[in-house]
């Protein structure tokens, strides 16, 4: 692939790759399983990894190994609907039309382990999105990187990354321990202590949790999303929970942790608060599903919203893949969400918005059950602010339309 034999696109890839295993040591390349793109929604791929992506799609590129895609910039079958821009739904349509034809399967979610995706126990891949990554190398115990737009494009032309980061066992052992000293009853409880635990203490190393007995997917989905944001880390260990710590011990690889933190009420308290920007009581918009809600998720807020009416100055949306919610709709799910006047919006979420649809929006607040939401919103939606709750609290202040 390196000398072009197999023709220019594979030669570039396997150029990409060599760079990146030169820059980080690495000593040899490993086969890959699959690859999650992050290269679809155009409000995160630039305009030159659009170029980049239609020029290998036209040299008629093929991925060599399952791929999958990330969140897009809108939901297909309310783009009217939902008032997006025209502009954005032909660019959009483009940038997938040129990754389908080099052979991906357009799951666009950032949970494709909800979809089938699901790497094994010790499998490499290149994957993309955050809370995607953490989730395979804690929760899966697969191997991958923090992959870049091109590097997880490379990887699946040439099905193998170089070897260094979390593809190697000594890469993934913990050095801190966070010490939970407090009751963790649901989804949010897991999203406000991985918010914690990214702030300090995974900047210092890979992190190992005690005092944790029991913990569900979406919990550790929702733990691991908030910690990658916070902490830019790409995995975390239970001790007894997930699969590479079956002990204090064991996770920390017969060693002392380097660090050492506590997690209780009061830590508790004041991560709720940093979240909580908006100290007024004014919302515009909830939003229920970030990451992607799971069908569990979605029921859960069924439950929650059936026989309520969200108040008539509030846009209510819960975000999840199609595929989930063709589920949910089957299920009749969708029709109590609906009845309620909350809106499933499919394959996107705020921060994938494009910037000229943001601001057509006009709204100035946001109330989400996620921390990874209310990190990126300031930033990413046009200085919106952000309020914090669990399910219950977003379904009461959606029925007063104010925040308590
Ligand atoms: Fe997914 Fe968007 Fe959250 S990509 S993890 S719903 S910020």
């Amino acid at each position: 692939m390196l000398d072009g034999e197999m023709g220019y696109p594979y030669q570039l890839a396997m150029q990409i790759n060599t760079a990146l295993g030169e820059a980080f040591d690495a000593e040899k390349t490993v086969p890959i399983t699959g690859a999650h793109l992050g290269a679809i929604s155009i409000r995160s791929a630039e305009s030159a990894i659009i170029k980049f992506v239609h020029d290998l799609a036209d040299q008629g590129a093929k991925f060599r190994v399952f791929t999958t895609t990330n969140i897009l910039c809108g939901d297909f079958r309310q783009w009217d609907k939902l008032g997006l821009l025209p502009d954005d739904r032909v660019a959009q349509e483009s940038q997938m039309a040129a990754i389908k034809k080099m052979g991906a399967t357009l799951l666009n979610t950032c949970t494709p382990y909800n979809l089938g995706h699901v790497p094994r126990f010790g499998e490499h891949v290149a994957w993309m999105e955050s809370s995607a990554i953490i989730y395979l190398n804690s929760v899966l115990g697969a191997r991958t990187n923090r992959e870049a737009q091109p590097s997880a494009i490379a990887a699946a032309l040439t099905g193998c990354v170089p070897e260094y980061g979390f593809h190697l066992k000594e890469n993934r052992r913990a050095s801190v321990v966070v010490r939970v000293d407090c009751p963790l009853n649901e989804t949010f409880d897991f999203s406000t202590l991985g918010y914690f635990a990214g702030m300090e203490a995974a900047r210092k190393g890979i992190v190992v949790f005690t005092g944790i007995d029991h913990a569900s997917n979406d919990e550790l989905k929702h733990l691991g999303a908030a910690m990658a944001t916070s902490g830019c880390t790409a995995m975390y260990h239970i001790a007894g929970i997930t699969p590479e710590a079956p002990t204090l011990e064991e996770a920390l690889g017969g060693r002392s942790p380097e660090y050492e933190y506590v997690y209780g009420e009061k830590e508790r308290k004041d991560t709720i608060d940093i979240l909580n920007r908006d100290k007024s009581d004014h919302i515009d918009w909830i939003q229920i599903g970030c990451p992607h809600a799971s069908i569990q998720e979605i029921e859960q807020v069924a439950k929650a919203l059936d026989g309520k009416k969200v108040a008539e100055n509030i846009t209510f949306w819960l975000n999840s893949s199609q595929a989930v919610f063709n589920i949910a709709e089957e299920m009749g799910y969708l029709d109590v969400i609906r009845r309620a006047g909350a809106i499933p919006v499919a394959d996107t979420c705020p921060i994938n918005l494009t910037i000229p649809y943001i601001k057509k929006l006009g709204f100035t607040s946001v109330a989400t059950n996620s921390a990874k939401q209310c990190y990126y919103i300031p930033g990413m939606c046009c200085g919106m602010n952000t309020h914090y709750g669990n399910i219950r609290t977003l379904v009461d202040a959606a029925v007063e339309g104010k925040w308590r």
